[in-house]
């Protein structure tokens, strides 16, 4: 298949992409590099052997986006390009309506202006809220709750998928909602390197443990879980990018799907810690600190519709995802 994938060079987006080029599809990708960096285009082409074709793009900009549907008849487009700070979309909630809002919708008018009927999005657990059960699944309801304007742009978009589906009885949209994505490709090629200081946890443990900051906050040490700190359902990316393959089935039949893409298994913040100290044989200078606002005590899937309905389900470990994160890191430094 010819495949459009927005924000490519992602840390998502480039290890499905990856995948996509080695199931032999022809791979577009479209990113305007505001938080990704141009030479995740020659990891891809070290991985697979093949560079994709690039266009450094916004989506903001209709006309240059509807220049790239007029080049290429799509089959399918895989939707990652978005911001995703979730602080940042507090203090700046119009610019992540604009980017992300905007963007999707010009994307979509590009699919019905060429008559392109199949989407992939790249959703979150967030969509979900707040809720009294932390095992999320499917049916609960969404968009009540959410804490931050990033969240609710991906509440928004599932929304306005679910009404294109409606009025366009051949349109097919996967929305993938994301636990916790962790890790990187074995090769230690690709991987999640943010500019600044990081706000989620991972890269922010992968800066301590590089000498980059001194030290990881535990924001809270007194939620009502088994050892104080969060639990979250930390998912190894390419666990995550093996999904969207799996979910080219649910394209199949027209309509809206959601789909949880998560281990179902939560680790809290302070395992995380101890197993990066046991994986990579160092302290991790750590503190507790006081608990973030917007943060939910634990959240994590049920991933059983997507294991029946799609066969999909994780193979690797919290642990893998650690030894893969040390790979990248001792490439990076
Ligand atoms: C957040 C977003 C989610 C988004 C994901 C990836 C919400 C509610 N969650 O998830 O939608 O997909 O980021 O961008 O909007 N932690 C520390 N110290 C740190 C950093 C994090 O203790 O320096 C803790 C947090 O308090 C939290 C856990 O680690 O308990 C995970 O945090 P994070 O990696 O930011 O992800 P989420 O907040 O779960």
């Amino acid at each position: 298949m010819k495949i459009l994938v927005t924000g490519g060079t992602g840390y998502i987006g480039s290890h499905v992409a990856v995948k996509l080029i080695e199931e032999g599809h022809e791979v577009i990708i479209v990113d305007n590099l505001a938080n990704s960096k141009i030479t995740v285009l020659d990891s891809i082409k070290k991985i697979t052997g093949k560079s994709p074709i690039f266009y450094q793009e916004n989506l903001t900009n209709f006309g240059t986006i509807e220049k790239i549907f007029k080049d290429h008849q799509f089959d399918l487009v895989i939707h990652f390009a978005g911001l995703k700070s979730v602080s940042e979309s507090v203090e700046k909630p119009l610019m992540y309506y604009q980017q992300n809002l905007s963007g999707t919708i010009n994307l979509l008018r590009c699919m019905e202006e060429f008559n392109v009927k199949k989407i992939i999005f790249s959703s979150s657990a967030t969509v979900y809220g707040d809720s009294e059960v932390a095992k999320r699944t499917e049916t609960m309801p969404t968009g009540q709750n959410i804490a931050n304007p990033y969240g609710k742009t991906k509440y928004m978009i599932e929304e306005i998928l679910k009404d294109i589906c409606t009025s366009d009885p051949k349109f097919s949209a996967i929305a993938l909602r994301y636990f916790n994505p962790i890790g990187n490709h074995s090769s230690g090629l690709l991987g999640e390197d943010p500019n600044g200081i990081p706000n989620n946890l991972m890269p922010y443990i992968m800066k301590v443990a590089s000498g980059e900051l001194e030290e990881l906050s535990i924001y809270g040490s007194d939620y009502d879980t088994s050892d104080g700190t969060c639990r979250r359902d930390f998912i190894h990316v390419v666990d995550l990018a093996n999904g969207h393959l799996a979910a080219f089935k649910a394209l199949e039949t027209p309509g809206f799907k959601a789909y949880n893409l998560g281990t179902g298994t939560p680790t809290s913040v302070l395992e995380m810690v101890e197993t990066f100290e046991k994986i990579s044989g160092r302290p991790l200078p750590h503190k507790f600190a006081p608990r973030r606002p917007g943060d939910l005590a634990e959240i994590w899937a049920d991933p059983s519709k997507v294991k029946q309905e799609l066969g999909w389900q994780t193979h690797l470990t919290v642990e893998d995802a650690m030894k893969d994160t040390l790979t990248f890191l001792r490439n990076h430094q």
